[in-house]
C-alpha cells in the first residue's frame, strides 16, 4: 500500500492506505484524532466534518490521497484549550445533548463565520442546515453561531 504524508491540526503525519480510504478513517483508526465522528458514511449528515484548507469538508467523502495536498483541521486542533469564539459560545448556550454531532457542527461553523463573520439568523440556518442533530437542537446551535459572531 502508498504512504501518505498529511498535514493535520499543523503536524505532519504519514499512513499506509488504499488512495481511496476516505480521510475521516484515516483521522480516527490511524492518527486516533476521534473526534471527527462517522454518521452516515456517505456525505448526507455532517458529523464527519473537518477544514480542509479552511474549508469545511466531509471527511468521509474526501480521499486520503486528495487529502495530502490539503491542510486539514479537525477539532482537535480547532483551539488550544476550548478557547475558538464558536467553541466558547457552544458551552456558554449549553449546545450538545447527545452531542454526536457536535464536533461537525462546530467546524462547519467556524469555517462559516471566516467566510461571513456578520451573519443574519437565515445565513446562519442556510449555512448549518447540512448538519443534521438527531436531538434537534437546532435553535441552540443558531444562537451559538450568532453570539460567536457577535
Ligand atoms: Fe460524513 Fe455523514 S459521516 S457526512
Amino acid at each position: 500500500m502508498p504512504v501518505y504524508n498529511l498535514k493535520v491540526n499543523g503536524q505532519s503525519l504519514s499512513v499506509e492506505a488504499d488512495e481511496d480510504t476516505p480521510l475521516l478513517w484515516v483521522l480516527r483508526d490511524h492518527f486516533d484524532l476521534v473526534g471527527t465522528k462517522f454518521g452516515c458514511g456517505i456525505g448526507q449528515c455532517g458529523a464527519c466534518t473537518v477544514h480542509a484548507d479552511g474549508v469545511a469538508t466531509r471527511s468521509c467523502l474526501l480521499k486520503v490521497s486528495v487529502a495530502t495536498e490539503m491542510k486539514i483541521t479537525t477539532i482537535e486542533g480547532l483551539s488550544k484549550d476550548i478557547s475558538h469564539p464558536v467553541q466558547q459560545a457552544w458551552k456558554e448556550i449549553d449546545v450538545p445533548q447527545c452531542g454526536y454531532c457536535q464536533a461537525g457542527q462546530i467546524m462547519t461553523a467556524a469555517a462559516f463565520l471566516e467566510q461571513n463573520p456578520n451573519p443574519n439568523r437565515e445565513e446562519i440556518r442556510d449555512a448549518m442546515s447540512g448538519n443534521i442533530c438527531r436531538c434537534a437542537s437546532y435553535n441552540r446551535i443558531e444562537k451559538a453561531v450568532e453570539q460567536a459572531a457577535s
